[in-house]
């Protein structure tokens, strides 16, 4: 068997951090080498975890921990996110896997400048859930001839950014595929009031954050006579698992930017 796969999880102790480290644990091709977090800094990931067998250190220094642990891969759920990690990461020759959301334009094309110059490559994946995935896809081919469409998404309380990178990326690819295709839609009467959600690409996006929600979101479109909702719910975090690994198996074959699961398929 080949060389295991040298990982590190950065916002380790966190809900998503979590279940990445179990996931990790749990991948025959994967050593787990380290772990970051600003919470639990200098306590035992396996005794945080639970994980069995697991004994690693959390570190609050990213610096020290890329020194020590020469992982190969950051899986970065850190939230808010941190631009210096990633910086960090790639000047250091490791490929950052992020998950974490709410990450601006200026910062997506400053990962692509640091891709070109350092040869690292870097992954931002807004949503790792395959399903999700799908219901973009479905998505951008329903806009071609449903070009009337609205996003309703659907998230826990304790989410910071809004709307969430999925919905955003959801309206990209639906403006994306409008345009290609040509087609035109209604601008519906009612102006910009703020009940009517935020405009994205030309998309209105409203988002919903309630206790007992995990990540949920539905594409309506509308049409003479009919409506046609295309709608995704990851309702455990394990949803995610499957997308994580793929994109940490890919990391080392990846020298640019990628944005979205989609492009690892
Ligand atoms: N891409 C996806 O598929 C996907 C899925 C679910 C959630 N998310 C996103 O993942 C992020 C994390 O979500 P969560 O629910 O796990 O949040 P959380 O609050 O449970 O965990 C975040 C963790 O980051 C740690 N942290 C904060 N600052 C840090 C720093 N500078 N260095 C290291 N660690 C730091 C916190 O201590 C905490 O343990 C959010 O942005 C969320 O929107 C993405």
């Amino acid at each position: 068997m080949s060389e295991k796969i040298r990982v590190a999880v950065v916002g380790a102790c966190g809900k998503m951090g979590r279940e990445v480290v179990n996931a990790v644990v749990g991948a025959p091709d994967m050593d787990l080498v380290g772990a970051c977090d600003v919470a639990f800094t200098g306590s035992d990931l396996g005794k945080v975890t639970n994980v069995q067998g697991l004994s690693l250190e959390i570190k609050a220094d990213i610096e020290s921990m890329l020194a020590d642990a020469k992982p190969q891969v950051i899986v970065d759920f850190a939230k808010p996110f941190v631009m210096d990690n990633v910086r960090l990461a790639m000047r250091n020759g490791v490929v950052p896997v992020i998950g974490t959301t709410g990450i601006t334009k200026d910062e997506l094309n400053e990962m692509g400048k640091l891709a070109e110059e350092t040869g690292v490559g870097v992954m931002v994946i807004p949503n790792f859930a395959i399903g999700a995935v799908l219901m973009m896809k479905f998505a951008a081919e329903a806009a071609k001839y449903m070009p009337n469409v609205e996003i309703i998404e659907l998230h826990h309380d304790k989410k910071l950014d809004a709307p969430s990178g999925t919905s955003i990326m959801t309206a990209e690819i639906i403006d994306e595929a409008r345009r290609e295709a040509g087609v035109e839609w209604e601008k519906p009467l009612g102006g910009d009031d703020p009940s009517r959600g935020e405009k994205r690409c030309g998309v209105q996006v409203h988002s919903v954050r309630l206790p007992g929600l995990v990540a949920h979101q539905e594409v309506v479109f509308g049409g003479t006579g009919q409506a046609l909702t295309i709608r995704h719910d990851s309702i455990d975090r394990t949803s995610f698992m499957p997308g994580v690994l793929l994109a940490v198996r890919r990391a080392s074959t990846v020298k640019s930017l990628v944005y979205g699961l989609d492009k690892l398929l």
